[in-house]
C-alpha cells in the first residue's frame, strides 16, 4: 500500500466512524496499522544503513550499492526494527491505558472504559515486557558492530574481562574516567556473551577523535533504560490486578496510568538519541564523518531555515492534533453509539 494513502484511512478511522460502513472502517484500521508498520520499515532500514552499513563498495570514492538486500537487511535491521515498533506498541497501549484510567477516574462512560482498559492493558504487558527482551538483543548487536558506542552506553574507559554492567555514575570526558560508577560485577560480559570472562572494549582503546560525546550518550541511554525498567515493574503490577479482576478498584492505579502517558514518548526520544549522539563523529558508521557529510553546496542558512520550519511546521501539526484529540476524547464513545463494535 502506498504510503500516501495512509491519511486518507486515519481520516476515516478518525472522523469516519459514523460515515463509512462497518466492513470500510475495520480495513481501514488495518491499514492504517499495516501501513504505519511498513512505513517504520523503511524508515529503519535507512537509519540501520547508516548505524552498520553493508551491501556497498566504495568505488572513486562513491558508495556504490552492490547488494540490495545486504543493505536493506543489514546487521542491526532486525533488532533495530523491533525494538522500535515495540516502543510504539508501548506508547500507544499506554496512551489508551490513560484514557480508560481517566475515563474511569472521571466516573464516566465506565462501561466502554473498562472494556478498552482490560484490552489496552493486555497489549501494555505484553509489549512492555517484551520490550526487555527487544532490547537486549539490540545491546547485543551493539556490542558487536559498534563497541565504541556500547562503551559510551557503560561510561567504561577501559577493556576488561568480568566487566560490570553499569547502574549510574558521571562520565567524565576529559579524565578519562566515570565518577561515582555503580555497576553490577561481570554482568556486561554475560550479558552480551554469556560468559564472565569475556572482554569487552573500554573507551580507551578507542582513539579520542573517534569517541562519542560520553556524558550525554551516558545519561540519555540510563534514562531509557529506567523508564524500560519502569514498564516492566508496572506490567506486571497490572497482570497481577487484571488476574485479580481488581484492574480499577484502585484510584492510586489508574492515576498510575494516566500520569504515565508522556513516559513512553521520553523513552523513545532518549532511545533515538543514544543511538544516533552514539554513532558520533561518524555520519555512516566507519565510512563517512559526519564533518565531512556536510554539504558544500546548501549554505547553512538554509539547513537553519528548514529546521526552523521543520520545527514550526510540526509544533503547529502537533497542537491541531492535541486540540482535535482532546475534543474526541472528552466526547467519549457516546458520539459513536450507533454502532456495537
Ligand atoms: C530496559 C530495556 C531497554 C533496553 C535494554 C534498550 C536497549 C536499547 C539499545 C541498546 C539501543 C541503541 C541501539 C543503537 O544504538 O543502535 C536502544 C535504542 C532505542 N530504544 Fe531502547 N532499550 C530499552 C527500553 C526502551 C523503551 C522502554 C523504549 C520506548 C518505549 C525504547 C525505545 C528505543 C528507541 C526508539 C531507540 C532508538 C532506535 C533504535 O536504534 O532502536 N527502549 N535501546
Amino acid at each position: 500500500m502506498p504510503s500516501s494513502w495512509n491519511p486518507f484511512f486515519l481520516g476515516v478511522l478518525v472522523f469516519g466512524r459514523n460515515k463509512v460502513s462497518k466492513k470500510m472502517y475495520r480495513l481501514s484500521a488495518f491499514l492504517v496499522l499495516f501501513g504505519a508498520h511498513l512505513s517504520g520499515l523503511w524508515i529503519l532500514i535507512a537509519n540501520s544503513f547508516m548505524q552498520t552499513p553493508a551491501g556497498y563498495e566504495i568505488v572513486g570514492g562513491r558508495a556504490v550499492l552492490t547488494n540490495f538486500f545486504e543493505a536493506a537487511v543489514n546487521h542491526s535491521t532486525f533488532e533495530r526494527y523491533f525494538h522500535t515498533i515495540v516502543a510504539s506498541w508501548v506508547a500507544g497501549s499506554l496512551l489508551t491505558t490513560g484514557i480508560a484510567s481517566w475515563y474511569l477516574l472521571k466516573e464516566k462512560f465506565v462501561e466502554q472504559a473498562r472494556i478498552l482498559l482490560k484490552v489496552s492493558i493486555v497489549v501494555f504487558i505484553f509489549a512492555g515486557i517484551l520490550q526487555l527482551f527487544t532490547g537486549h538483543l539490540h545491546a547485543v548487536q551493539v556490542a558487536k558492530t559498534q563497541p565504541a558506542k556500547l562503551a559510551a552506553f557503560e561510561g567504561m574507559w577501559e577493556t576488561q574481562t568480568n566487566a560490570p554492567l553499569s547502574m549510574f555514575g558521571i562520565p567524565d570526558a576529559e579524565k578519562e574516567t566515570t565518577h561515582f560508577a555503580i555497576g553490577i560485577p561481570s554482568m556486561l560480559s554475560i550479558m552480551v556473551y554469556y560468559d564472565s570472562n569475556a572482554k569487552i572494549q573500554g573507551l580507551k582503546d578507542f582513539p579520542k577523535d573517534e569517541r562519542p560525546p560520553v556524558f550525554i550518550v551516558f545519561t540519555v541511554y540510563h534514562i531509557m533504560i529506567i523508564l524500560g525498567t519502569l514498564f516492566v515493574a508496572m506490567a506486571f503490577l497490572s497482570a497481577y490486578l487484571l488476574f485479580k479482576h481488581k484492574l480499577w478498584d484502585y484510584k492510586w492505579f489508574l492515576r498510575l496510568m494516566l500520569f504515565s502517558i508522556p513516559l513512553p514518548h521520553i523513552a523513545i526520544q532518549t532511545g533515538w538519541m543514544a543511538a544516533e549522539i552514539g554513532r558520533q563523529p561518524w555520519a555512516v558508521y566507519g565510512v563517512l564523518k559526519t564533518a565531512d557529510a556536510a554539504s558544500v553546496v546548501v549554505p547553512a542558512w538554509q539547513v537553519l531555515f528548514t529546521l526552523i520550519m521543520f520545527v514550526i511546521i510540526y509544533t503547529l501539526i502537533f497542537v491541531i492534533f492535541m486540540k482535535l484529540i482532546l475534543k474526541i476524547i472528552r466526547k467519549g464513545p457516546e458520539q459513536i453509539k450507533q454502532y456495537s463494535y
